[in-house]
């Protein structure tokens, strides 16, 4: 590689992580959230985010948004969307006696789905098909979406009234799932005097500093990132012990369903933009076990026993990952 592309890729991970770091000022407490987005950006990747009310879901996405140079379209969920309203609808043009196809919000880069828990069914599967397919077909005519393409879900798990729970299968198009959960009291000061001080200064909207080239080029330089023989068995080791397999393999004991592959080609690719971002061109077993949980734990469903125990997904897999030997 000549000095002059090096240079180039070295300018793209510091935007990056320029960018990041502005958010973090934003966004209290949210690095490990910040960093998941860029994540799934960067590798194609869609995104889950649960959490009570208040805790900046939507904030977070829509300032994800600010900081790059691309389209953005936010939905609002409610039980009477139609699937037209977001893949995009054919209209009839008077004037010309034809029909003209309308794009809808998934034609954006970024999309924000919020409270996806309150489309109805029809509208959840128009969306996961969708991000699985890169495109949407409408009266026999396929559309290819837009490049980079990500959707960043939120939903609410306290309410269950006029909600319709994703289907498990299709939850497995996302690349994250990622908890929000309430802040400490050190916490909640940092967020009161971050608001009050954005109100003080009234208005003030972030700059995009990312733009596309960027983005293309650093999924680019992602890809070639190292991955070793031991690291993908560690992946691999991770995965099936979901399943019930060697190591770790007993603490599956509460699993109904394991991780598709799915879970293990996630893992791989988001570990290593996560080296990359780190500054390294080789992935750690470090860099999987630090995204392990987020990846595995929405892939997974548990016995009804386990449930009513009070166990979650996401403690199964941290008992996998701790279970799990990286070497
Ligand atoms: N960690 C945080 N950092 C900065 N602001 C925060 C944080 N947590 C909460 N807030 C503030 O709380 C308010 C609610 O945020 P937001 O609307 O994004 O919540 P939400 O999680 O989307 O809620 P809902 O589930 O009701 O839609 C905003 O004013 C936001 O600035
Ligand atoms: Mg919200």
């Amino acid at each position: 590689m000549n000095q002059e592309s090096q240079a180039t890729k070295n300018d793209d991970r510091m935007l990056i992580n320029t960018a990041a770091r502005h958010l973090s000022e934003q966004l209290v407490d949210h690095d490990a959230l910040i960093r998941r987005l860029f994540i799934a950006l960067l590798t194609g990747g869609h995104v889950l985010i649960e959490g009570p009310p208040g805790l900046a879901k939507t904030r977070s996405i829509n300032r994800f948004a600010a900081s790059i140079n691309a389209s953005f379209a936010r939905v609002q969920s409610t039980p009477d969307l139609l699937p037209a309203d977001i893949t995009g609808t054919d209209l009839y043009q008077q004037n010309t006696g034809t029909f003209s196809f309308m794009k809808g919000p998934l034609f954006n880069n970024i999309v924000l789905v919020d409270e996806v828990n309150r489309a109805p069914p029809k509208v959840q599967s128009a969306m996961l098909e969708a991000m699985a397919e890169r495109q949407i077909t409408t009266g026999g005519v396929s559309r290819e979406l837009a490049q980079p393409f990500m959707v960043a879900a939120t939903q609410n798990p306290i309410e269950h009234e006029g909600t319709y729970p994703l289907p498990e299968a299709q939850k497995d198009r996302f690349m994250f799932f990622i908890d929000v959960s309430m802040p400490d009291s050190d916490t909640e000061r940092r967020i009161l005097d971050t608001v009050l001080a954005e109100q003080a200064e009234l208005n003030q909207t972030p700059k995009s500093t990312i733009n596309s080239d960027t983005i293309i080029n650093s999924t680019k330089a992602i890809v070639n990132v190292h991955l070793s023989d031991a690291v993908r068995d560690y992946i691999v080791r991770l995965i099936s012990a979901t399943r019930g397999h060697g190591l770790g393999g007993s603490e599956s004991n509460d699993v109904r369903y394991a991780s598709s592959p799915r879970g293990s080609i996630f893992l791989a690719q988001a570990a290593k933009a996560n080296a990359w971002l780190e500054g390294r061109d080789y992935v750690t077993p470090e860099d999987v076990e630090s995204l392990a949980i987020d990846i595995i734990a929405g892939r997974l469903s548990l016995q009804y026993r386990a449930i009513a125990e009070g166990i979650t997904q996401r403690d199964v897999v941290e008992r996998i990952v701790r279970a799990t030997p990286k070497v």
